[in-house]
């Protein structure tokens, strides 16, 4: 079988590769099981400097599975009583990460494909990059802290457009609102991003990590609330009637109809 998550190691920089391509890169329970084993391992492994996100194919990311958003809205998930969710240990990791952490954007990025990206340190995305959260649209809430760090970073109102409204916006907008740190030709996009997690991996770790630190550390309590926050309700709202619709619309390839939901 096709790994799922390519997991390569350059010179110091963990390399992780959404690799299902025919799907759009979505990224299911056992996916976030490598990509949170990773980043968990790598925050122990001193031979780990930098860590680069990128995608297989013409996606990013497309986001949560949404079969297992469905199994979930059907109450068949199972993985709760087994302890804490992969997907939670994969944004709980991804907060508190202490090494440097880079994206390559090429093509779509969905859902926590872009919340992700308010967890990086750097993100390189091509000019035909298609950001989109569409959690309200969805029925549901938004994740990964986005709802307080999209405001904070982009101004309040600039983040309302893009999590209440939930269209998908291109990657001039995703620069404005300071998701995307630098707009690069496409053919030039991978070897940018490793170039960034090279250099950071040839600095002096320590200063690398405590600058990181330094920026981050007022932030970090806030956001294990606001995740905490968030996964209550986004919980709660995996199992409301508008979310069943919103994916059993996705799979029938129609437009959902909310119209008889107060
Ligand atoms: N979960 C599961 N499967 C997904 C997926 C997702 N998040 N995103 C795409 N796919 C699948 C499609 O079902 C399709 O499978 P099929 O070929 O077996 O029919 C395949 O990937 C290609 O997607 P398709 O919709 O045909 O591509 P597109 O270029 O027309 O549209 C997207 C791409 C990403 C805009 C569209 O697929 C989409 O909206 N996906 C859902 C994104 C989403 O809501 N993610 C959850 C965020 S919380």
């Amino acid at each position: 079988m096709t790994d799922h998550v390519v997991v390569a190691q350059e010179e110091g920089v963990l390399i992780l590769t959404f690799n299902r391509p025919d799907k759009k890169n979505a990224i299911t329970d056992a996916m976030y099981g490598v990509l949170a084993d990773s980043l968990e391992n790598a925050e122990r492994d001193p031979a780990v400097r930098a860590v680069l996100f990128q995608g297989e194919g013409d996606a990013f990311t497309a986001g949560n599975d949404l079969m297992d958003f469905a199994a979930q809205n059907a109450g068949g998930d199972t993985d709760r009583s087994m302890g804490e969710r992969n997907v939670t240990r994969f944004l709980k990791a991804l907060a508190r990460a202490q090494t440097p952490l880079v994206a390559a954007v090429d093509g779509l990025a969905v859902g926590v494909g872009v919340t992700m990206l308010l967890h990086c340190d750097f993100v390189y995305a091509a000019p035909n990059a298609k950001f989109n959260m569409p959690f309200v649209a969805l029925g549901l809430v938004p994740e990964a802290a986005s709802s307080l760090l999209l405001p904070m970073i982009a101004g309040y109102q600039r983040a309302a457009e893009l999590l209440m409204l939930a269209r998908p916006f291109d990657a001039a907008k995703a620069h404005a609102a300071g998701i995307v740190t630098e707009i690069v030709p496409e053919a030039e996009l991978f070897e940018r991003a490793r170039e960034t997690a090279l250099a950071l991996a040839a600095l002096p770790a320590a200063s690398v990590r405590l600058t990181k630190q330094l920026m981050k550390h007022q932030l970090g309590e806030a956001i294990a609330a606001q995740m905490k926050e968030e996964g209550r309700i986004f919980a709660e709202r995996l199992g409301s009637p508008e979310a069943k619709e919103a994916m059993t619309a996705f799979f029938e390839k129609r437009k959902p109809d909310f119209s008889r939901f107060g």
